[in-house]
């Protein structure tokens, strides 16, 4: 069953479709936007052969013209040279002001085309149909899009709501597993963060989850939506509530950066940071070990790494203070003090940080 979720931006507002077959509403929210003009669908190599034939039906349903760019898959692509790309494709086939972007694919095809849409002729309007974990529970919704500079990650980029954003669940039928897992990662952590009864939900239903039932995956898909869409509604950007979002995130991007993005998904690399937030949070003597151990178990069941016995702490702790200077001189830590619920810090020392990287190890 189909059910509609609302982003309450005010005059940029916007509903979240989830549901098996919600595809079908691509024609309505097309004619909501009321762009009249070609419609440019961006997707990437392994996404498009497989769905944009299906996506191109319903968007020539609406009676308007459809050009369709299909990108290399992959974070390496997600660089400035794309976008020029893509607004090559789209300004030859005569897209203009009237028109509409449409991204169809993972997290890298979303902020990608997001960005695209903010930039194309000074800003289009733009429909995400998100086709991973990743960016059904996390970058589809709260219009954070851009792309990687070789010096830094998700540097250059735009706020850029979406006009709509369509979870069709069957289209995860064919995501590869390692993807699935990673994507549930951002899952659990929204009930670590604000829903215990998400958190105990995954656990119960891990086997289910993890066999592609899609009925069970809705469930965590949707409560994520509900989660993300009331802080971006009250935060959309970034200057306080927003911030738990990162729980896990100061330790997993440089986790990610000593590793070069080369080892670890995203949300493996997470939920591994998630276990240095988890130990911080013990240090600091907001949970008890039960949590800390609730939290492991819980990766563990999806697969999760919850140590990396090599971890360079010195070279973690560098990319840390690099990001510090990245963020105007404040490194904050989100840190849990009961399942749900998570508070920021900006007080912890340099010894506390290092201790929870070590006790990951
Ligand atoms: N904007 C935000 O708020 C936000 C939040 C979280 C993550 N992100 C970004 O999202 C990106 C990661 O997204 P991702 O994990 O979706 O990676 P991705 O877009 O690279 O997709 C992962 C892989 O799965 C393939 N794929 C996607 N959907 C498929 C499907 N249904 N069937 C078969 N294969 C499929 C893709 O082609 C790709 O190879 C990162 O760049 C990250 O920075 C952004």
């Amino acid at each position: 069953m189909a059910m509609q979720l609302d982003v309450a931006l005010g005059e940029r507002a916007y509903p979240i479709y989830i549901g098996e077959g919600t595809l079908e509403r691509l024609t309505d929210a097309i004619n909501a936007v009321g762009q009249k003009g070609t419609i440019g669908l961006v997707t990437d190599s392994n996404v498009g052969s497989l769905y944009a034939e299906q996506v191109e039906a319903h968007i020539t349903a609406t009676g308007r013209k459809c050009i369709t760019h299909a990108m290399p898959a992959g974070e390496a692509n997600k660089r400035l040279a794309r976008i020029e790309e893509i607004c090559g494709t789209f300004l030859d086939a005569g897209l203009d002001r009237s028109s509409l972007l449409i991204a169809l694919g993972g997290g890298v095809v979303g902020d990608i085309t997001g960005f695209a849409a903010s930039v194309f002729m000074r800003g289009i309007p733009v429909i995400q149909i998100p086709t991973t974990i990743v960016a059904q529970v996390d970058s589809s919704v709260g219009g954070k899009t851009g792309v990687n500079h070789p010096l830094s990650k998700n540097s250059i980029g735009a706020f850029h709501q979406p006009q709509a954003v369509i979870i069709d669940m069957t289209l995860l039928k064919t995501l590869p597993e390692r993807e699935l897992k990673a994507g549930l990662a951002e899952a659990i952590k929204h009930g670590i963060i604000a829903d215990a009864k998400l958190f105990d939900y995954m656990v119960d239903n891990a086997a289910k989850i993890l066999d592609y039932d899609l009925a069970a995956i809705t469930v965590p898909v949707q409560r994520s939506c509900e989660i993300k869409a009331a802080i971006v509604a009250e935060d959309e950007k970034e200057h306080g509530v927003r911030a738990n979002l990162n729980y896990g995130h100061t330790f997993g991007h440089a986790i990610e950066a000593v590793t070069e993005y080369k080892v670890y998904l995203h949300g493996e690399a997470i939920a591994l940071g998630m276990c240095a937030a988890a130990a911080l949070s013990l240090e600091l003597r907001l949970v008890d070990q039960t949590f800390v151990d609730q939290q492991k178990a819980c990766f563990e069941a999806y697969g999760l790494p919850t140590r990396w016995p090599d971890l360079p702490v010195d070279a973690c702790m560098m990319a840390m203070q690099k990001d510090k200077k990245v963020r105007a001189g404040t490194l904050k830590f989100i840190v849990a003090d009961r399942m749900g619920h998570v508070v920021q810090r900006t007080d912890i020392t340099e010894a506390q940080a290092r201790a929870a990287l070590e006790a990951i190890r």
